[in-house]
């Protein structure tokens, strides 16, 4: 079986992606510098499959080490490249930061791929690239315009997106699958590995279980005065194992030599908006727990309603994303329960 190179295979969608493709036969080796995760999930990962990857603690952005870890597994057929800073709010504050991470890594492994001949990447995205898509765009296909980015970590995921392109036209045997995610959330069933934010969540799942743990007073609602039916921001939650197995298809179809296009775009979502109430009285149903929460004002840049269009993905990926939204929420909850030895 095909060898996958993983990067960023500690983190949060990358562990549930190593975890799809080690129980589908493929062998891993993770590259991770643990900048924001941590070596324990690779004990998750093992007592899931039974087998654990094999690990390179280097930094992307690191050519020396990262050429050594091409050559000493020669058998790398494919890459998934989830290394990247995250946090839209930090980009904002540490702009050149971003910059150097998220582009100089992706640099770095297509000239490595190049050198080594490994002509197959699966590029992670983002939703953020489409902005705020005007009426007619919603839900949102492959085909709507991409907009200016509203923070550096957004332009860094629509810059890194042109550097695949450009560098596919350049060579004709490189091959790209870009995926844009919407908003990932939940955890693996088995609750041994899930998602672990550092400090204050930004993102609403998290926040919604410490607070529902009791780590956090209560759950600020950032606006109810949107042009939507509750008034809060809508997304489209996209179940972690779900996103996950998209990445297991889409190496299969690189694999099969099966792409049309040099460079495929896939948008992977459920294709069902939800608003922040909604989640939050699903939560509250789901798991049992009163959560209190307070309407604030709108926070800066969040984007009014967004959700995908994924029937591309449906049917020329032969991927759908069908857990339902009730056994995501519950699955959040046993891993924040896991983490925090509640019963
Ligand atoms: N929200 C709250 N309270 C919170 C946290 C979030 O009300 O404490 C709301 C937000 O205002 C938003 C929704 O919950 O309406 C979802 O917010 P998230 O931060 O979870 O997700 P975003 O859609 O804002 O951000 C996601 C990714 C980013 C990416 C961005 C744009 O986390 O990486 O989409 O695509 F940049």
């Amino acid at each position: 079986m095909a060898r996958i190179l993983v990067t960023g295979g500690t983190g949060y969608i990358g562990s549930h992606t190593v975890v799809c493709l080690m129980q589908q036969g493929y062998d891993v080796v993770i590259v991770d510098n643990l900048s924001n995760s941590n070596i324990e999930v690779l004990d998750g990962i093992e007592k899931i499959v039974g087998r654990r990857p094999d690990f390179e603690n280097v930094n992307c952005n690191d050519y020396v080490n990262m050429e050594r870890v091409f050559t000493q597994y020669p058998d790398i057929q494919a890459v998934i490249h989830f290394a990247a800073s995250k946090a839209v709010g930090e980009s904002v504050e540490q702009p050149l930061m971003y910059y150097r991470n998220n582009l100089g890594s992706l640099v770095t492994i297509l000239e490595l791929m190049l050198v080594h001949n490994v002509p197959h990447i699966v590029f992670s995205s983002s939703c953020t690239v489409y902005g705020q898509p005007d009426k007619a765009h919603l839900p949102v296909d492959e085909t709507a315009p991409i907009q200016k980015a509203l923070s550096p970590y957004g332009n860094t995921k629509q810059i890194n997106e042109e550097i695949i392109c450009d560098t596919c036209h350049a060579n004709a045997n490189l091959h790209a699958i870009i995926l844009r995610y919407f908003n990932p959330i939940g955890a693996h069933p088995s609750a041994l590995i899930g998602e672990l934010p550092n400090g204050v969540p930004n993102n609403l799942l998290p926040f919604v279980t410490q607070t529902a743990a009791g780590l956090r007073d209560k759950l600020r609602v950032f606006g109810n005065d949107y042009n939507t039916p509750d008034g809060s921001c809508i997304r489209d939650y996209i179940y972690v194992v779900d996103l996950a197995k998209a990445h297991v298809k889409a190496v299969e179809r690189m694999l099969a030599g099966l792409p049309t296009d040099q460079v495929e775009v896939f948008n992977l979502g459920t294709g069902r908006g939800l608003s922040v109430l909604e989640i939050l009285r699903t939560f509250i149903k789901v798991s049992g727990i009163h959560i209190k929460y307070e309407i604030v004002g709108r926070r800066e840049g969040d984007i009014e309603q967004v959700w995908a269009n994924p029937k591309k993905a449906n049917e020329v990926l032969g991927w759908k994303a069908d857990t339902p939204i009730e056994d995501v929420l519950r699955s959040a909850w046993n891993w924040e329960k896991k983490l925090r030895g509640i019963e």
